[in-house]
């Protein structure tokens, strides 16, 4: 019988890059290129099958099994700490965690410091070894509002360009954690099917060391 393997990809530029890579490596599938609104694609031929999902879903799916393999940013593997096995660094969608104020910021010391994120968990974890007193405020986009509207005293962020930052006259103040893109796999899937998930992993790893 057929191995199948199913790949969620996360929607978006990331998702993208992932494909071609994934495309380069033998594991093509044509009708993903003129999408439409469909969201799953089949190529019976490589016994891929893939699908677009939210990327901060993608663990979800991968953790729980519809996906065997998924394409996932480390800040969602730090916040959410999926039951998942990490495979390989793709060494694309790089980006750092990083606290971000306004430039005149000065921490309140003795006083509650207040954060807005998207990221509460990496936060928390953050201020906790650093044993600062923080509130956390969480919010789902727009972080970067917060400090100028005076919601929050500093945002912990994703930076990649910093021109989110630099447009709203924010500064970075310090680096959390590097982040990039991972090629993570269902625990009982890289147990059943561990030759053809191994053998994507390695034409992968190929692509990226050969870069
Ligand atoms: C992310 C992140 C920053 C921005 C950083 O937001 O939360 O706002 O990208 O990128 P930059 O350093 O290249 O400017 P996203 O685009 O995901 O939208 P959001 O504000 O809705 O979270």
């Amino acid at each position: 019988m057929k191995t199948w393997i199913n790949i969620a990809l996360p929607k978006g530029r990331l998702g993208e890059k992932a494909y071609r890579m994934l495309k380069e490596s033998g594991y093509e599938c044509p009708s993903i290129e003129d999408p439409g609104r469909k969201l799953i694609f089949e190529n019976p031929e490589k016994g891929v099958r893939y699908f677009w999902v939210k990327p901060s879903d993608v663990a979800i799916y991968v953790e729980r099994g519809a996906a065997d393999l998924g394409i996932v940013g480390k800040d969602i593997l730090l916040e959410y700490q999926p039951d998942v096995y990490e495979l390989l660094d793709l060494q694309m969608g790089k980006c750092r965690m990083a606290v971000a104020g306004k430039k005149d910021f000065r921490d309140p010391i003795g006083r509650t410091l207040k954060v807005a994120t998207k990221f509460p968990n990496i936060t928390l974890d953050h201020y906790n070894s650093k044993c600062r007193d923080i509130d956390i405020i969480h919010l789902n986009g727009s972080i970067e509002l917060a400090p100028i509207l005076g919601l929050s005293h500093v945002i912990v962020d994703i930076v990649e360009t910093g021109s989110t930052l630099k447009e709203n006259d924010l500064v970075v103040y310090e680096e959390i954690v590097p982040i990039s893109a991972r090629l993570i796999a269902n625990t009982a899937s890289y147990q059943f099917k561990d030759d053809a998930i191994n053998a994507i992993r390695r034409k992968l790893q190929k692509q990226v060391e050969s870069r």
